[in-house]
């Protein structure tokens, strides 16, 4: 089911607060907001995480990508995670970025949902280019309510696990090829015993360059191959193929603004007055012991450094992707993958004092792709770098989402 994440929903709110340039493969961004992020060009955070390089004005435009890291993630609180429009790109400093209303309990993350939000994202800054993910999972439930945990990349490539929240005894299995949606790769798997809202079932994505694999609780349920992906036609494999960074999310669905296939696929409206709303004030979805295995690059991948991955070609295929040495992170919020640390110099000159994220905060007629945060800003009327108010200007940007939908 090709749908619409809770950062997608905060990218467009971009284009509906501001005139702001759009992007597409064909139409790409201009050089001063060279970072199509969401179908919206901008500076800053539109040039981390969801950046499409072959939207982009050029294929550096976007920053290059995290390298994957082997590890194992607990929650004891979030001082891991970061805002997604704060971060600059520094994955060592935060593992994490957010976006909605997540917080931990008992040990876990848990993405909430409350009453008329577009829920919760959480996004994993250390990209995957094959490697085996699980996690631990308890869904959320009730009709039009999804719970998700995919890899998606920087190109839409795209590997799923998604609960609809109707049908608590399986999941749903999918996969995208660059964002082509087929319907025939969209594939149930039951879950048992219990359901997937009382139960701790495991969830895995085992990826490599030759096949897929989902598994639940260790076993099997569905392989892909490479191989059987081939488009004749093309000569290309339909394989999701590129650095992928792990997101879990918890969105409505069953929203009435949103398309009629969508609606349906989720099983209706969602019910703002369910068990869990009245009880909790949120729907909620449970991770814990999540672990990250990478696995070597593709045979025959350039390699010259340790850091970041770096697409070479417009592509957008396995065999164009560079391990390199560049650096992940910019100045400041008004950089780009074309300049990182234009701001260093600008800021010396010109400003002292003032923080990174402060210097970024004005709005600015390049910033286009960036300017929810301006407009949501001025909704909260709170200091942007102020950790303390960042669930008020969350609310508050939740709620104007919420009001244009
Ligand atoms: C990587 O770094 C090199 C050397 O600084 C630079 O020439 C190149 O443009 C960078 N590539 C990207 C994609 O940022
Ligand atoms: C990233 O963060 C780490 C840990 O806070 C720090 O040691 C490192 O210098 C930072 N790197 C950059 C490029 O800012
Ligand atoms: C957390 O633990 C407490 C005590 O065991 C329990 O009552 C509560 O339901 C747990 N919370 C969740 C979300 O499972
Ligand atoms: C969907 O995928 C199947 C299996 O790979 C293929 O046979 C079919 O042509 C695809 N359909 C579309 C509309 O792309
Ligand atoms: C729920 O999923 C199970 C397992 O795939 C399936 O057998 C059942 O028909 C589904 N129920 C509904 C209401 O779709
Ligand atoms: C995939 O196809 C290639 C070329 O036909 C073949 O050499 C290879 O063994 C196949 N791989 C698998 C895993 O089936
Ligand atoms: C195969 O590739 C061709 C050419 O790019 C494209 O038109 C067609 O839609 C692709 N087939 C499928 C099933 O996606
Ligand atoms: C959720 O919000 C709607 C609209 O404000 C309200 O009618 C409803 O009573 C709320 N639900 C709960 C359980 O408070
Ligand atoms: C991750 O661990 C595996 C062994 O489990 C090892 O082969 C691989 O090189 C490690 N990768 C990184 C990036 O550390
Ligand atoms: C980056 O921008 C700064 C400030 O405008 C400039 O001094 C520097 O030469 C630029 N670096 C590159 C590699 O273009």
């Amino acid at each position: 089911m090709r749908h619409v994440s809770s950062a997608f929903l905060v990218a467009s709110l971009a284009a509906i607060a501001t005139a702001s340039t759009t992007c597409s493969v064909d139409n790409k961004c201009p050089e001063s907001a060279p970072c199509c992020y969401n179908g919206v060009c901008g500076v800053g955070s539109s040039c981390l995480g969801s950046c499409d390089p072959l939207m982009s004005y050029s294929l550096d435009s976007c920053t290059p990508e995290p390298i994957c890291k082997n590890q194992t993630y607990s929650f004891s609180n979030l001082d891991d995670s970061i805002l997604w429009d704060q971060y600059l790109g520094n994955s060592s400093q935060y593992e994490w970025t957010t976006s909605g209303f997540p917080k931990v309990e008992n040990g876990s993350l848990m993405l909430t949902m409350p009453n008329q939000t577009t829920g919760s994202l959480v996004t994993l800054n250390n990209y995957i280019w094959y490697g085996k993910v699980s996690a631990k999972i308890k869904s959320s439930r009730g009709g039009g309510v999804v719970t998700g945990f995919i890899l998606m990349s920087d190109v839409k490539d795209e590997i799923d696990f998604e609960f609809v929240g109707y049908n608590l005894s399986s999941v749903q299995t999918d996969f995208y090829f660059q964002g082509v949606e087929n319907w025939t790769n969209e594939v149930n798997a039951a879950v048992s015993p219990g359901d997937t809202f009382s139960e701790w079932h495991t969830y895995t994505i085992d990826w490599t360059p030759e096949k897929l694999e989902w598994l639940v609780d260790g076993v099997v349920m569905r392989t892909l191959t490479k191989n059987s992906t081939l488009n004749a036609t093309s000569g290309v494999y339909m394989y999701p193929q590129t650095p992928s960074r792990l997101q879990m999310s918890l969105w409505p669905s069953g929203l009435t603004t949103a398309g009629q296939g969508t609606i349906e696929w989720g099983g209706g409206l969602v019910d703002w007055n369910s068990e869990d709303i009245v009880k909790y004030g949120y729907y909620y979805a449970l991770y814990k012991e999540i672990t990250v295995e990478c696995y070597n690059p593709p045979e025959g991948t350039t390699v010259k450094g340790d850091k970041s991955y770096i697409y070479t070609s417009d592509t957008g295929l396995s065999d164009q992707i560079l391990v390199s040495g560049n650096s992940t992170v910019l100045y400041n919020l008004k950089d780009t993958g074309l300049n990182m640390t234009a701001g260093k110099q600008t800021t010396a000159s010109s400003s002292s004092g003032t923080s990174n994220y402060e210097s970024s905060s004005g709005a600015d007629a390049t910033s286009t792709g960036f300017s929810a945060g301006s407009t949501s800003k001025n909704a909260a009327s709170s200091s942007f770098s102020d950790r303390v108010t960042q669930g008020s200007f969350l609310a508050a940007l939740t709620a104007v989402i919420f009001s244009l939908l």
